[in-house]
């Protein structure tokens, strides 16, 4: 069975945004807790329970890949969650981080929805991408990226003027679907799929390119070993953008 992805995307977000609301700014938000593997913050397990108890109420059938319990349950249909991706923002009052969800049906389907500004990024695999309901492009006018430090980098940086780092790889996956950014250039090796599979999706319906350093899809192998997600490092840019940074690490 198929289901209304972008109806359940909203439907999970808006009950994250009511449980995580009241927490925001508390020390209650950042009390370590334990989980299936190991411990998080508070804040992400109530959102990331929120989502699991809308999936069985809702009667979802599908394998949650979700980024503090790993994989639950089973199906046809993946839903790859980071209900708070940029915790370390949202617990430091940065205003930053958002909601991420891929789903991996029939179709596929991204979702972002920065929870400060209230944007919602969206698209089917294919595109259009859209920001609110309005296709966006991914045309930068200004030469600045978003850029996490690991081996390489400094053959990648003069290939950009300016370089920021945010903190929520899906919000600057998206902000590069939207031209905000030229690129976002991770190599740390770090980038799980939780963290990227709602904004690669958007991100490539847009004409962005998303790859590891190699230029092979991050996660079109395996995503999940020995309990653990698997880190990848991440480049993503228009086209000849991202073969010069391909070109400049190898
Ligand atoms: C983090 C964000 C951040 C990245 C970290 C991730 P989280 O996700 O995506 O941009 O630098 O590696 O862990 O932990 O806030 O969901
Ligand atoms: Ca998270």
């Amino acid at each position: 069975m198929d289901y209304d992805y972008p109806e359940i995307a909203r439907a999970i977000t808006s009950m994250i945004e009511q449980n995580i609301g009241p927490l925001l700014g508390t020390e209650k938000a950042q009390t370590l807790v334990d989980t299936k593997r190991g411990q998080t913050n508070y804040i992400d397990k109530i959102a990331e329970d929120t989502v699991i108890t809308y999936l069985k109420d809702n009667e979802i059938e599908c394998q949650l890949v979700t980024e503090e319990s790993g994989l639950l349950s089973e199906g046809n249909l993946k839903v790859i969650l980071d209900p708070l991706d940029g915790t370390t923002n949202a617990l430091l009052g940065i205003p930053f981080y958002c909601v991420s969800l891929a789903f991996w049906g029939e179709k596929k389907y991204g979702f972002v929805k920065n929870l400060c500004t209230k944007d919602m990024y969206e698209a089917f695999e294919g595109g259009p991408p859209l920001k609110n309901g309005e296709k966006i492009s991914p045309a930068c006018t200004e030469s600045v990226a978003s850029g996490y430090i690991g081996k390489g980098f400094l053959k990648v940086m003069p290939l950009v003027d300016a370089w920021r780092c945010f903190g929520s790889l899906a919000l600057e996956l998206s902000y590069v679907a939207e031209g905000n950014l030229m690129a976002l250039v991770d190599l740390r090796e770090k980038a799980r799929i939780v963290d990227i599979a709602g904004a690669h999706i958007i991100a490539e319906a847009s004409g962005v390119t998303v790859t590891d350093e190699k230029g092979n899809p991050p996660f079109a192998g395996e995503f999940f070993r020995n309990g653990k997600f698997v880190g990848k490092k991440i480049i993503c840019a228009l086209p000849d953008l991202h073969e010069r940074i391909l070109n400049a690490l190898d």
